[in-house]
């Protein structure tokens, strides 16, 4: 079986991070997300590995590295130069999938069983189509699939306003070769886009076997800032600490805290679950749980939690921060008589102020 690794999506909703880079590579505990994604494939045995990229396919080549060696997986690059849809990345990877069955698996997704289990059952039990589903409190935002209790699909609709099962699609489905000519045969949407799961359904009104399996795994969609700031704050539940920085005398490390290589703690409170990436330094500050902050980062008399700081930001005499994204090479201070607040924000910035 090949894989087919869906990153070339533009990430509205996570604007304006994705203003300056894509989705797929904001990090969770300090790894890209995309990377969860490619190692629970590589977990699963596929080596063949077909990544959709868009516009910032050069960050994600530079980011996986030649060809995907570092993950044991032999990457073929595909550009889609507009996001057309799920099934349009399908039919651009035509000639790399060649006759062979494929999963497709969404770049953005975080799944914390990964898709070996998944796998292992779609290569053991072949359908034209099988889908990960999970059931979910708002399944509207989510293609949704109908289940009989065989696990036969009958019906499959793409964000439908009156949902019929609370079944959500969760972006891993494994198909044959048969998925090839319902992409040829679908239109596109009123989002104009040419959908998956129109795709799918097109499969079972054709009468072809479409197979659903229901996971109770944490699964996240990464598509906004809240959805970031709770996978990372899952993830970091299972973090292992690790001191490679140094931690002056006057700091306080408790619980789990993994320190990056040259970084620097000095007259300052960590409390794990924390990551602090290689070269930052923290001074006089107090980083609560839940945190992730990213490489060559200083944060200075300010109290940091459940955030997450991207490469090079810098937090200076802030006050309190919470539940905070704060993208590369961003500066937050404040002055030493905040008369007025001065802002200097990219599109899309949401900032919230307190008198
Ligand atoms: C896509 C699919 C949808 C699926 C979702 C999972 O939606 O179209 O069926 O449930 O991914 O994340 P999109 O993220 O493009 O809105």
């Amino acid at each position: 079986m090949k894989a087919l690794v869906l990153a070339g999506g533009t990430g509205s909703r996570l604007r304006p991070f994705t203003h300056s880079g894509t989705k797929q590579l904001l990090p969770i505990a300090n790894k890209p997300v995309l990377f969860y994604g490619l190692e629970s494939i590589a977990a699963a045995g596929i080596t063949e590995v077909g990544l959709v990229v868009g516009d910032y396919a050069d960050d994600i080549r530079r980011a996986v590295g030649a060809g995907g060696c570092a993950f044991g997986l032999d990457i073929t690059y595909i550009s889609q130069s507009r996001p057309l849809g799920l099934a349009h990345a399908v039919s651009l990877a035509r000639d790399f999938l060649g006759d062979d069955d494929f999963l497709v698996y969404l770049g953005d997704n975080y799944l914390e069983d990964g898709v070996r289990d998944f796998v292992a059952h779609a290569t053991l039990h072949p359908a034209a189509a099988r889908l990960l589903v999970t059931s979910v409190p708002d399944p509207s935002a989510f293609g949704v699939a109908e289940v009989e209790t065989t696990g036969r699909v009958t019906r499959v609709e793409e964000k439908p306003a009156c949902p019929r099962s609370d079944l959500a699609l969760i972006g891993v489905y494994a198909f044959s070769p048969a998925l090839h000519e319902a992409v040829r045969a679908i239109r596109p949407s009123a989002r104009g886009e040419l959908e998956i799961t129109h795709a799918i359904q097109w499969l079972i009104a054709d009468g072809q076997d479409v197979r659903a399996e229901t996971t109770s795994s944490v699964w996240r969609d990464t598509g906004s800032v809240d959805d970031m700031l709770e996978v990372n704050r899952h993830v970091l539940d299972g973090l292992r600490g690790r001191l490679d920085g140094k931690v002056d005398p006057d700091s306080v490390v408790v619980g789990r805290v993994v320190l990056g290589e040259g970084a620097v703690v000095r007259g300052s409170r960590i409390i794990g679950p924390v990551v602090i990436g290689p070269g930052s330094v923290i001074s006089n500050a107090f980083i609560g749980p839940y945190t992730s902050i990213g490489a060559a980062c200083r944060v200075h008399d300010s109290s940091i939690e459940t955030s997450v700081l991207l490469d090079r930001a810098a937090v200076e005499c802030a006050g309190r921060i919470e539940r905070s994204f704060i993208g590369r090479d961003a500066v937050v201070s404040a002055p030493r008589f905040p008369y007025a607040h001065r802002l200097v924000l990219g599109d899309h910035s949401k900032v919230q102020l307190h008198p």
